[in-house]
C-alpha cells in the first residue's frame, strides 16, 4: 500500500499521508500491516493507514531517544518556542483541511471541528510562549553554597490519545511536552488516525528536527501497550477510558516506573438551583451534554434540578434539546453528527435500553436517528435514581439523566455520589451558594453559570478515578519536567 492518497471531502480535496511518521519521514510498518478507518456518517471506508506494532514502537523510541540526546538537546528554548508558534500558524493556515478531516474521520460537526483546530493552534502557540520561560530557583542556604534547581525535560514521552478530539488532544499533548524540551511518540486512536498524520506534514514544515515528534497509527492492545511497557520511554500520558488508564499505570509499574499522567472518564453533575437564570441554565445544560455528540470526558451527564423549578425546567430543556440539529457534519448548521463508531453506537444504545429496563422514563429521544450512520437522538431520562447504572456509568453519548433534589446539602450529596471527579456545573444567582457548592464538589473543574468551556491557559484534570495530574496551563509543564537540585560549594572543604 502506498504512503499517501487523495481524499475527497465535501469541502476540501487533499493529500492524506498514510505512513507511520518516524524521524520526519512517512514509512510503512515493520510488519507491513494496515487498517481501515471509517467515515461514521455513511459507515464507508475512507482509506487504510499503515499500522504500528511493537517493533515500530521500538523504531520510534530509538528515533526519539537519538533526537533527545542529540539534535534536540542543542536547540535553544527560544527556538523550540518558535517552532511551536510556527506550527500553530500552519494549523490556522490549514484550518479548512484539518476541520474537514475531523468531520470525515470522526463525524464531528464542521463548526466544532473548526473550533477544535483554532483551540489546537492556540494551545500550541501558548506553549510556544512557555518554552523559554521554564525556570528553576536559586536557594540560599549559607554563604558557602550556591544551590539551584533546573527544570529539565523528562526525556522520551509516550502519548496515547483518544478519538473524541483527535487534533485537539494531539495539541494538548505535544504542546507542553515539546515546550519543556522532551521528544515524543504519539499514538492516535485507531478510529481517527487521519488528522494527526496530516499534521505530521506540518511538523516538517515548522522546522522540527527529525525524531522530535513521531506519530504512529495503531491499536491499543499492541502499539498502546508497547508504549506503556517500554523500557526506554520515560513518561506516558494517556487520555481515554478508566479501564485502560488502570492498565497503563500497571504497565508503567511493571516496566521502568515511567512517570504517568492519566485523563480519564467522568459522570459529571450539572446542578441547577431554583434561583438560577433558567434560560441560561437550559442553554448550558444542553451544551453541557450534547456538545461533541456527548463524547466528552467532562460532559455534564447528570443534571440535578432543584424541586421548585423541576417540572418547568425539564419541559423547557426537552424543547431546547429537540431543536439540536442532527445530521451531515459538513452542514454548517449541524450541531450533532454521528457517534464515532459502530462499537460506541452499540454501547450507547445498550445503556439506553438498560435505562428503559431499570425503570427510568425516556422524556426525549431514546432511539437511533435515521438509517445510515451512527446517529443517536438526543436522549433525556427522568425518574432516575442514583443507584441506576445510567446514573453511575459513563455513557459517552448524547444521553443525560435528570435527578431532582430538595436543598443544597442533597445536591452536594448526589453530586459527589460517583467514583469519578472530573467536572461539575453550578447554576444559581446566589454567589454564596455558587462558591459553597463549587468548594464542596469533588471535581477538577467546576463551571459556575456555564459549562464545558475549556481554556488552554487553565489546568484540566480529575479528582478520584478521573485521573492523575493536570493538563493545560502552566500546571501541565510539571508533568513534562523533572527537577534537579545542584549544590555548588564555594568555600573550603568542611571536614579538612
Ligand atoms: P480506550 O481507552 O480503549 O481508547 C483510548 C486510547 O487508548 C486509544 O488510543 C486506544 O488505542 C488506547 N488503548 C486501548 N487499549 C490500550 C492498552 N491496553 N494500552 C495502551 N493503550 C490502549 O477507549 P475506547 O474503547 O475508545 O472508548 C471506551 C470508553 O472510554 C468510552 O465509551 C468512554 O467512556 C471512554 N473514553 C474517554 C475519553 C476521555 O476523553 N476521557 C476518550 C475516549 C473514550
Ligand atoms: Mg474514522
Amino acid at each position: 500500500m502506498s504512503l499517501s492518497t487523495t481524499v475527497e471531502t465535501p469541502n476540501v480535496t487533499y493529500e492524506q499521508p498514510l505512513g507511520l511518521f518516524i524521524n520526519n519521514e512517512f514509512v510503512k510498518g515493520v510488519e507491513g500491516k494496515t487498517f481501515e478507518t471509517i467515515n461514521p456518517t455513511n459507515e464507508k471506508v475512507i482509506c487504510s493507514v499503515h499500522e504500528a506494532t511493537e517493533k515500530d514502537i521500538d523504531v520510534a523510541v530509538k528515533a526519539a531517544r537519538t533526537a533527545f540526546e542529540g539534535a534536540w538537546h542543542d536547540v535553544t528554548p527560544s527556538e523550540r518556542g518558535r517552532m511551536l508558534t510556527k506550527l500553530a500558524d500552519l494549523f490556522e493556515r490549514d484550518i479548512e483541511t484539518l476541520a474537514a478531516i475531523e468531520a470525515i474521520d470522526n463525524g464531528k460537526a464542521i463548526t466544532l471541528g473548526k473550533s477544535d483546530v483554532t483551540n489546537a493552534a492556540g494551545c500550541l502557540r501558548y506553549y510556544g510562549g512557555w518554552a523559554d520561560k521554564i525556570v528553576g530557583q536559586t536557594i540560599d542556604q549559607n554563604n558557602q553554597t550556591l544551590s539551584y534547581t533546573r527544570h529539565e525535560p523528562v526525556g522520551v514521552c509516550g502519548q496515547i490519545i483518544p478519538w473524541n478530539f483527535p487534533i485537539l488532544m494531539w495539541a494538548w499533548k505535544i504542546g507542553p511536552a515539546i515546550a519543556a524540551g522532551n521528544t515524543v511518540i504519539i499514538k492516535t486512536a485507531e478510529q481517527t488516525p487521519l488528522s494527526g498524520l496530516y499534521a505530521a506534514k506540518l511538523i516538517v514544515e515548522a522546522g522540527f528536527p527529525p525524531g522530535v515528534i513521531n506519530i504512529v497509527s495503531g491499536f491499543g492492545r499492541t502499539a498502546g501497550a508497547a508504549i506503556s511497557s517500554h523500557m526506554d520511554i520515560d513518561k506516558v500520558a494517556f487520555t481515554g477510558s478508566t479501564l485502560v488508564g488502570r492498565m497503563i499505570l500497571q504497565a508503567a509499574a511493571k516496566s521502568n516506573l515511567k512517570k504517568v499522567t492519566l485523563e480519564l472518564g467522568g459522570k459529571s453533575p450539572n446542578i441547577v438551583f431554583d434561583d438560577a437564570d433558567i434560560d441560561n441554565a437550559i442553554s448550558w445544560a444542553n451544551f453541557g451534554i450534547f456538545y461533541n455528540h456527548g463524547q466528552c470526558c467532562c460532559a455534564g451527564s447528570r443534571l440535578l434540578v432543584q424541586e421548585g423549578i423541576y417540572d418547568k425546567f425539564v419541559a423547557r430543556f426537552k424543547e431546547r434539546a429537540a431543536k439540536n440539529q442532527l445530521g451531515n457534519p459538513f452542514e454548517s448548521s449541524t450541531f450533532q453528527g454521528p457517534q464515532v463508531s459502530q462499537l460506541q453506537f452499540d454501547r450507547i444504545m445498550e445503556y439506553i435500553n438498560h435505562g428503559k429496563n431499570e425503570g427510568a422514563t425516556v422524556a426525549l429521544g431514546g432511539e437511533r436517528h435515521g438509517t445510515e450512520g451512527y446517529f443517536i437522538q438526543p436522549t433525556i431520562f427522568t425518574d432516575v435514581t442514583s443507584e441506576m447504572k445510567i446514573a453511575q456509568e459513563e455513557i459517552f453519548g448524547p444521553v443525560i439523566v435528570v435527578q431532582k433534589f430538595k436543598d443544597e446539602a442533597e445536591a452536594i450529596k448526589i453530586g459527589n455520589d460517583s467514583t469519578y471527579g472530573l467536572a461539575a456545573g453550578v447554576h444559581t444567582k446566589n454567589v454564596n451558594t455558587a462558591i459553597r457548592v463549587s468548594n464542596a464538589i469533588k471535581a477538577g473543574t467546576v463551571w459556575i453559570n456555564n459549562y464545558n468551556l475549556l481554556s488552554y491557559q487553565a489546568p484540566f484534570g480529575g479528582f478520584k478515578s478521573s485521573g492523575i495530574g493536570r493538563e493545560l496551563g502552566s500546571y501541565a509543564l510539571e508533568n513534562y519536567t523533572q527537577i534537579k537540585t545542584v549544590h555548588y560549594r564555594l568555600g573550603d572543604a568542611l571536614f579538612g
